[in-house]
């Protein structure tokens, strides 16, 4: 697959695309249940971190398979493919001096992982959004465990397909126990802290 391919070094480095926008390039990844809160999180953050003048950019789960990802279910194996692709895109973007987030339920740690182990040490903060499954089903946002209770969605996280929780992120939120103006304070707090923003 990779045979006869010769990787070219750009000339500007992915330093200094940082240094011309001022910031820390990085990847915000936030996994959690669907309806856990992760896209409204991570809109709002960008919100926030825009208001500072940060770059950015969403990789938001719904939008991305509409389009990069649209050849790819729920099975298992396409669900570890979908991780992959937003893994290298997400890189690319860190590559191209940006913060990143992104919202998908990324329910496997091993893809995470992958996910973690392309960028540098540092660049990967993991957001587990542990937002409690009856809340979730409580929430139903978009009125879909209702119908994967009543069977009509096979593969549904968190019924009949597993969520395997983050075992060390670097930050864990609970949309449940906080409003999402605390939520985003949690996480920029996190970023000053660590001298991102
Ligand atoms: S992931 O598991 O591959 O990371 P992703 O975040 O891209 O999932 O997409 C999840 C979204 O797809 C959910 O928020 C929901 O709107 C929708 N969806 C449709 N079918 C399923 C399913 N079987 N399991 C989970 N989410 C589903």
């Amino acid at each position: 697959m990779t045979t006869n391919l010769t990787w070219h070094q750009s000339q500007v480095s992915k330093a200094e695309r940082a240094q011309l926008k001022h910031q820390r390039p990085c990847v915000i990844w936030f996994t959690g249940l669907s309806g856990a809160g992760k896209s409204t999180l991570a809109n709002a953050l960008e919100c926030a971190l825009h208001a500072r003048g940060r770059h950015s950019y969403l990789l938001d789960g719904d939008n991305v398979r509409h389009g990069l990802n649209r050849d790819l279910g729920f099975s298992d194996a396409d669900r570890v493919e979908n991780i992959r692709r937003i893994a290298e895109v997400a890189k690319l973007f860190v590559d191209a001096g940006l913060i990143v987030m992104t919202a998908f339920i990324s329910p496997f740690r091993a893809d995470r992982q992958l996910a973690r182990d392309l960028v540098a040490a540092g660049e990967f903060i993991e957001v587990h959004v542990a937002t409690p499954l009856a809340v979730c089903e409580e929430r139903d946002p978009k009125g879909l465990y209702r119908k994967a209770r009543a069977g009509q969605i096979p593969n549904f996280t968190g019924i009949d397909s597993a969520y395997e929780e983050p075992l060390a992120p670097e930050l864990v939120v609970d949309t449940a126990a906080n409003d999402l103006a605390g939520c985003v304070e949690l996480v920029l707090a996190y970023l000053e802290r660590r001298g991102i923003i």
